[in-house]
């Protein structure tokens, strides 16, 4: 069975880029050109899926307007004969069919899930955090559809990460079932560190069945009085095979300063038209 749908979850506050995010999702802070929330729309067409629903909230408007039509622009883009811009803009709202739904109280990453569950239906689907950015040639997504094809079992992608940020994910206990891949024998939301069981934390790319949708409600608010759908995977792996994956690519975490920053950065050095004066710049700086 193929994954045709991707659920993208853009609903969260935001407060690490507070002030700017106060009328602005975080979602939409751009690199360079192009808005966070593109790249992961992209990475989601890249590995086959077809349907998207972005879960959205208060004050996420421009994310909507951003992947509709936007005729006055593109008359103006015409008149003044821009036309590779013109099909860049014309490009965006014609990428693939998107879906909104709110959730009405930001209540916690699975609760934002959990509104996906009447567009999901019976099917697996793929969640693609809105904030996390991953470069590779086969898109991170593809990788998580391909592990899902062979075992026939949820799995989520997950990496190592420095002990300082431990307590920051979900992490995972694993054991290995070939290189790259172990069956979840454990998941816990933001542990401190001397609890944790291991470094590897699940970053913001999942493929799921859609028994996920019964155990988030089966679950109470957990790590930060939110409902997690970390403790709802703790749930799945009771019943169902869970597997972790090690994925390839690089990954950014646009969501926090330092992952931001690293990304511009990073992306403006791959860009020909902006490395060069990029690099004597950066160069003047540290003289
Ligand atoms: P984060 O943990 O990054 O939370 O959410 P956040 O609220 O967006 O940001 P900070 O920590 O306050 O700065 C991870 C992902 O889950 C979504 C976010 O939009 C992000 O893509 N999310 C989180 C929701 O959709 N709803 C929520 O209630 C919480």
């Amino acid at each position: 069975m193929e994954v045709k749908k991707a659920v993208i979850p853009a609903a969260g506050l935001g407060t690490r880029f507070l002030p700017a995010t106060k009328s602005m999702p975080k979602e939409m802070l751009p690199l360079i050109d192009r808005p966070v929330i593109q790249y992961v729309v992209e990475e989601a067409i890249a590995s086959g899926i077809d349907d998207i629903l972005i879960i959205t909230g208060r004050g996420k408007r421009a994310i909507e307007d951003y992947f509709d039509n936007s005729p006055e622009l593109e008359m103006h883009l015409q008149q003044h004969h821009k036309e590779a811009l013109l099909k860049q803009i014309q490009d965006i709202s014609s990428m693939v069919d998107i879906h909104y739904i709110r959730q009405k109280e930001p209540k916690g990453l699975g609760d934002a899930v959990l509104r996906a569950e009447k567009h999901v239906g019976d099917d697996p689907f793929a969640i693609l955090l809105g904030d996390d950015i991953i470069v590779n040639d086969v898109p991170c997504t593809r990788q998580l559809i391909n592990v899902f094809q062979k075992y026939r079992c949820s799995v989520l992608a997950v990496e190592q990460v420095p002990d300082h940020k431990v307590s920051s994910y979900g992490i995972i206990k694993g054991k290995p079932v070939e290189d790259g891949l172990c069956t979840l024998e454990d998941i816990v939301e933001k542990p401190p560190l001397e609890q944790a069981p291991s470094n590897m934390g699940a970053i913001g790319r999942y493929v799921l069945t859609p028994e996920i949708f019964d155990c988030i409600k089966q679950t109470k608010r957990g790590a930060g009085n939110e409902v997690q759908l970390t403790d709802g995977i703790r749930l799945l792996k009771g019943f169902q095979k869970v597997y972790g994956f090690s994925f390839h690519g690089r990954r950014y975490d646009t969501g926090d300063q330092v992952g931001y920053v690293q990304a511009i950065v990073e992306f403006a050095l791959n860009n020909p038209e902006l490395r060069e004066n990029l690099l004597e710049h950066l160069k003047s700086l540290v003289k």
